[in-house]
Parts: C-alpha cells; sequence; structure tokens
C-alpha cells in the first residue's frame, strides 16, 4: 500500500475532498504538487483574507515564534490583551473571549446567553450555519445537518431568515436572545434585507432580547467594514469572530459589552489553547492589516459586482448577490461551474447545491479580478445556457 493510500484510508471520511493536492501558496495564488498554479478566490474558506503568506503576519508569527508559543490562560498573555484592546477599541463593544473556531467561538455565546439571562431560548434562522459542535449545532437551523447525533440543545427555535411574520413569532417568544448572520455564507451567500433587520434590531430592543451575531465569515473586512453589522447601523450585544481574524491562523473570539460579559466570571468558561501567544499575535497583525485595507475593498468590491452582473444574461444564472468581497451566482448546479472553474486553474466554492461563492483575499489586484472574469467567461460561454 503506497504511503499515499494509506494516508487517505486512515483519515475519517468527513469531507469529500477533491483531487487537488496543494503544497504551497503566495498572495491569491495556490500551487499544487504538479506545479499547477490557480487563483485562489476561496481564501481558504475566508480565512487567508490577506492572500497565502502576507509577510506582516508572517513577521509577526515568526517573532513570537521565536519567543513563546504557548502559555496557558493562567498568566498574563500581553498579546492577547493587545488584540482584545483592538478589537474592542475599533467596536462597540467592551470585552474579548478568545478560543480557537468559530463553533467554539458560538458555544461561548450560547452560554453566555444561558448565564446572563437565566432563560434558554434562542432564536435563529433557516439556512443559518453555525457550526458543529452541539450548542453550535442546535444553533444551526439545517435539519440535515442535525441529522442523526439524538437530541439537539433544547431551547433553540428556528424561524423563516429575512420574513416579517418571524418578528411577530419572535415577540410572542420573547427568547433571550437573537443570533443570525448578516450575510448567511454557507447557507447561499444571503444577505439579510437592511429593513428587516432594523424591524429585528427594533423588536430585540423593546423586549430585551439579546443582538447576538455570528460574524465568522462576515467579520474582520470580508464584507468591506470591519464587521458587517456596522453597514447595518445596529450596535450587537455580542457577536463572533473567527476564520480570518488570524489569517489561516487558528483562532476563535467572542465580543461582548461589559455588562453582558459579567456573567461569565472566573471558572465559568475557558480554552486552554484560546487566545495563546502565537495565535494572538496573529491576530494583532491581521486586525492591522485588513484595517488599512477596508476602503478598498468597497472599491474591488463594486468592480468585481459591476463584472459579474453581466452575467445574469445567460440563462443558467439566476442571481448575482452578497457584500463586499462575499459574493454568490446562483446557478441551477454549481458543482459543475466549480469543476469547470478549478480545471482551468480558478478555485471557488459552492454555498449549498446552488451557489457559486466568491471568495478573494481582500488585498486582491485588478490584473488578479481581470483574470478571473476572463476564466468564468469561458466557462459560461460553455456551460451557462445549459440551465433554467
Ligand atoms: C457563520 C459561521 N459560523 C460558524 C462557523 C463555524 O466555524 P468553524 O468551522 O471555525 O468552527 C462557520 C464556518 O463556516 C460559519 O461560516
Amino acid at each position: 500500500m503506497s504511503h499515499q493510500t494509506k494516508v487517505t484510508e486512515s483519515l475519517m471520511k468527513t469531507y469529500n475532498r477533491l483531487p487537488l493536492t496543494v503544497e504551497k501558496g503566495f498572495g491569491s495564488y495556490l500551487y499544487d504538487t504538479e506545479g499547477k498554479k490557480y487563483l485562489d478566490f476561496t481564501s481558504g474558506i475566508a480565512t487567508c483574507n490577506l492572500g497565502h503568506q502576507p509577510s506582516f503576519v508572517k513577521k509577526a508569527i515568526e517573532e513570537q515564534l521565536n519567543m513563546l508559543w504557548h502559555c496557558s490562560n493562567l498568566y498574563n498573555i500581553p498579546k492577547q490583551e493587545e488584540l482584545a484592546n483592538l478589537l474592542t477599541q475599533n467596536s462597540c463593544f467592551d470585552e474579548a473571549f478568545f478560543c480557537n473556531s468559530g463553533t467554539e467561538a458560538n458555544e461561548a455565546a450560547i452560554k453566555l446567553v444561558r448565564k446572563w439571562s437565566g432563560k434558554e431560548a434562542i432564536v435563529t434562522f433557516s439556512n443559518s450555519f453555525h457550526g458543529r459542535t452541539l450548542g453550535s449545532l442546535s444553533a444551526t437551523a439545517q435539519p440535515k445537518l442535525q441529522q442523526g447525533f439524538g437530541s439537539m440543545l433544547e431551547g433553540f427555535h428556528y424561524l423563516p431568515f429575512n420574513d416579517y411574520e418571524s418578528l411577530t413569532m419572535i415577540e410572542e417568544l420573547k427568547p433571550a436572545a437573537v443570533m443570525f448572520e448578516l450575510v448567511q455564507g454557507e447557507g447561499g451567500v444571503r444577505p439579510a434585507n437592511k429593513d428587516w433587520i432594523d424591524q429585528l434590531v427594533a423588536t430585540c430592543k423593546k423586549h430585551h432580547i439579546l443582538l447576538v451575531v455570528d460574524e465568522v465569515q462576515t467579520g474582520i473586512g470580508r464584507t468591506g467594514t470591519l464587521f458587517a453589522h456596522e453597514q447595518y447601523g445596529f450596535d450587537p450585544d455580542i457577536i463572533t469572530l473567527a476564520k480570518g481574524l488570524g489569517s489561516g491562523f487558528p483562532i476563535g473570539a467572542m465580543l461582548a459589552k461589559s455588562e453582558i460579559a459579567t456573567a461569565f466570571g472566573p471558572g465559568t468558561h475557558g480554552s486552554t489553547f484560546g487566545g495563546n501567544p502565537l495565535a494572538s499575535a496573529a491576530g494583532v497583525a491581521t486586525v492591522i492589516e485588513v484595517m488599512d485595507l477596508l476602503e478598498k475593498v468597497k472599491s474591488v468590491s463594486e468592480t468585481l459586482m459591476s463584472e459579474l452582473q453581466p452575467f445574469t444574461k445567460y440563462p443558467a444564472v439566476h442571481e448575482v448577490r452578497g457584500k463586499g468581497l462575499l459574493l454568490g451566482i446562483e446557478v441551477d448546479h454549481a458543482a459543475s461551474f466549480i469543476k469547470a472553474l478549478r480545471e482551468k486553474g480558478v478555485l471557488v466554492l459552492p454555498a449549498g447545491p446552488n451557489v457559486i461563492r466568491i471568495l478573494p483575499p481582500l488585498n486582491v489586484s485588478c490584473e488578479e479580478i481581470n483574470e478571473f472574469i476572463f476564466v468564468l467567461k469561458q466557462v459560461f460561454e460553455l456551460q451557462g445556457e445549459d440551465h433554467k
């Protein structure tokens, strides 16, 4: 048995892996083991937001690596404090809790809501994605993902997204919190409707219901502001972050207003690795770099959106939508387009069965956008007439 076969067989089959082994990456490009170059418009699923090996972040990680990799949360961790300061000084929040992933950040948020309110009811929305651990999976309103895992956590109520009747239900339920994404990423790149969010926020404020925004995918500049809620003009009580926070280095965070964060005292919640020096160094360098890029993200997003809109002329295309550099093209069968793009050296992602999800790095160049559109046109000229 070859080494490659053995490695494959000894992995649990939780992913349907594509026939591609990436060896290295620089900027917006990846290189496979055969030496083939790919334009990476997946950014490691919205994690490598500054491209691969961004020098400022790499230097910060290297410097920390040469001093101290890990330090338990029993002692002060200056880099973690620096990251907490950076995030709270640039948001409406007062305190940060660090963990290692988006699912853990959402677990922390669910626990904080329960501890602070003494209640269990939390409303989430259809097609949401909040993670895979049992708490965050219970929050994820997608029965197909929950199937086979027994009882979900009690207290979750699932209501339709972008639907005004959900607001009436929330008034009746009076949950402890409402938890939602402002652009549903995994659920199909679906931006929340601004007017619906205005009314949702008003309903929650009226009934003292906490607003918990899952910014795991939308946060850290992905939608053109440091956090997506800034564009919707409201201050959440809690947000969760992960993905782009460490430029691909694993780190998650929950940010909260101090009056709510006080419910977490010593010993109530924790994480061995959460916010360790290396992860925090990656986080600090990433946030500094991303804040400098936000204006550029807005203009690149406008350019890319205007280049994508004409694709609606193809019968296969239902809609082009998204925010910032979290964009989607809704088609009948996304997989065939994604495969054709990959064969031509361009990587994009699915979001559900019908959406081609486009996640370029935030520092993508005009030339790279042109290259992407050129290949996309070639693929749609061949396949775009087939559906609808
Ligand atoms: C909005 C959102 N929340 C939570 C998660 C879970 O994050 P992780 O995979 O880091 O646990 C994801 C991952 O795709 C996500 O998109």
